[in-house]
């Protein structure tokens, strides 16, 4: 296992280009059991959860061609192989994101087993509305030994085209709407999903099935309206950037006041979140020399004023402010002049990094889904553990601006949405070092 070692207190410079996005990324390549042709994807991130994907999609009689070299990685995906409709535990234990392949399979295939995931550090995660979703299209879904097991319905084993409700506690899902989207787009008949979710991976997940041939409308709205096709040809397709990470590496600019550049950057996507770091004196503004802003994958400049203002903020589904950059934030405003609020909506345990911080000098006090976070005048470095991703992303932020050596034990955690983000910040200046725990 790798740690990291941040000696905090040094400013950032330069430009960062942002990766495809991880969570579009899963469900794309998930579309590629839903067509006999190969699909190709561009700016998938080299990333464990990727390459996890990628043994998934092996397992269930995909070819992979990755050109690794290629600038912008293109990867190739060919289902050639229909008669694997199991994906394993062993897999899917490793990434929750593995349950994208029940809907691809199901639909194009006519029966999947896909291994029930279990929760994990964030909190319970249940798939009910996925189930709920598929069942409507008329699946026939039972439990047995921890896997999902479900058949489509009748003799052609083709799901039926129906109304779906995907609301639930939270507001929509995710993946469970990438789910049922992917499964209606070869239902018979029409299928109309309400309350589907809005965020920016949909859209480009709508986008891609729609250049395989699908008959979708209304991508990033709550209601989706799909007209299911007999079948889908492959696709040629580049992913949209990730706005988690560049969201991440805003708060790295803000936390160590610094001024850098991001390329590929989708300020479209990120609106909540560029209103909330404009509130607390982020200013985040297109770097162009006088062509026209691109406001999906254009170039901004990164600016922080002197003094760090408190906020309030809520996470909520998209367009809201994304639960993950609830925790970057956090480091953040640990070092605001006056109290700020984080309430949680969408995981209210989310909170992994709240201990961790306090071991750095912050002054946090969490009230249920909420946390008040009191600034200090400074952070001092400690070794920290976190076991999740954006909880370790937000203490990578907090060790660069801290006193003193910081030391993220786990990184394995971070690795699985960050390509090489040791590499990144150290181009930007920092100095970090990514070391074998043992040695630590
Ligand atoms: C996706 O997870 C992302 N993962 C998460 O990113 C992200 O935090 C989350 O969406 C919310 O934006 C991927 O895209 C791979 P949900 P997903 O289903 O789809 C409840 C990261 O750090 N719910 O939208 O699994 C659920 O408990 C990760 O990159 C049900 O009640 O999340 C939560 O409160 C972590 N029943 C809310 O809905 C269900 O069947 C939203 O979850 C499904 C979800």
């Amino acid at each position: 296992m790798d740690a990291f070692i941040i000696k905090g207190g040094r400013s950032l410079k330069g430009t960062v280009r942002v990766h495809g996005s991880k969570n579009a990324s899963l469900p794309l390549m998930a579309a590629a059991l839903l067509t006999d042709s190969p699909l190709t994807l561009h700016d998938v991130p080299d990333l464990s959860d990727i390459r996890n994907m990628t043994r998934l999609l092996g397992t269930l009689g995909c070819e992979i061609d990755l050109k690794d070299s290629d600038p912008g990685r293109p990867v190739t995906i060919h289902a050639t192989d229909p008669s694997q409709t199991a994906a394993p535990y062993d897999i899917v234990k490793t990434m929750r994101a593995g349950i994208c392949v029940l809907g691809p399979l199901l639909t194009k295939r006519g029966k999947a087993r896909v291994s029930m995931p279990g929760g994990c550090a964030i909190g319970d995660r249940p798939v009910d509305l996925h189930l709920r979703g598929l069942r409507a299209l008329g699946a026939e879904i039972t439990l047995d030994a921890g896997d999902i097991v479900a058949t489509a319905p009748g003799k052609d084993h083709r799901l039926i085209g129906a109304h779906v409700f995907l609301g639930g506690p939270s507001g929509s899902t995710v993946l469970g709407t990438a789910n049922v989207l992917s499964a209606a787009v070869l239902a018979k008949g029409q299928t109309i999903i309400e309350s589907a979710a809005c965020e920016p991976e949909i859209e480009d997940l709508a986008d891609l099935l729609t250049k395989m041939g699908a008959r979708i409308q209304g991508a990033g709205s709550p209601r989706l309206i799909i007209d299911g096709v007999d079948e889908l040809s492959g696709a040629d397709h580049r992913v949209i950037p990730d706005r988690i990470e560049a969201g991440t590496y805003v708060a790295a600019a803000a936390i160590t006041r610094s001024r850098i550049t991001l390329e590929n950057f989708p300020t479209d996507a990120l609106g909540a979140a560029i209103d909330r770091f404009s509130a607390v004196g982020v200013q985040v503004t297109p770097a162009g020399n006088g062509e026209p802003f691109d406001r999906h994958r254009g170039s901004v400049t990164i600016r922080t004023a002197d003094t760090l203002k408190p906020i309030q903020v809520f996470t909520q589904p998209h367009p809201g402010f994304p639960t993950d950059i609830q925790a970057q934030l956090m480091s953040l405003l640990c070092l605001a002049d006056g109290n700020s609020t984080i309430t949680e909506k969408i995981f209210p345990d989310r909170f992994l990094h709240v201990a961790e911080l306090l071991r750095m000098g912050a002054d946090l006090t969490r009230n249920g889904p909420s946390v008040v976070v009191s600034g200090v005048r400074e952070l001092i470095g400690a070794p920290v553990m976190a076991s999740d991703l954006r909880a370790s992303a937000g203490l990578v932020l907090a060790g660069l601006a801290a006193k003193g050596t910081t030391t993220i034990n786990r990184v394995y955690h971070l690795d699985r949405g960050y390509e090489r983000m040791e590499l990144t910040l150290q181009a930007l200046g920092a100095d970090i070092q990514r070391v074998k725990q043992d040695s630590v």
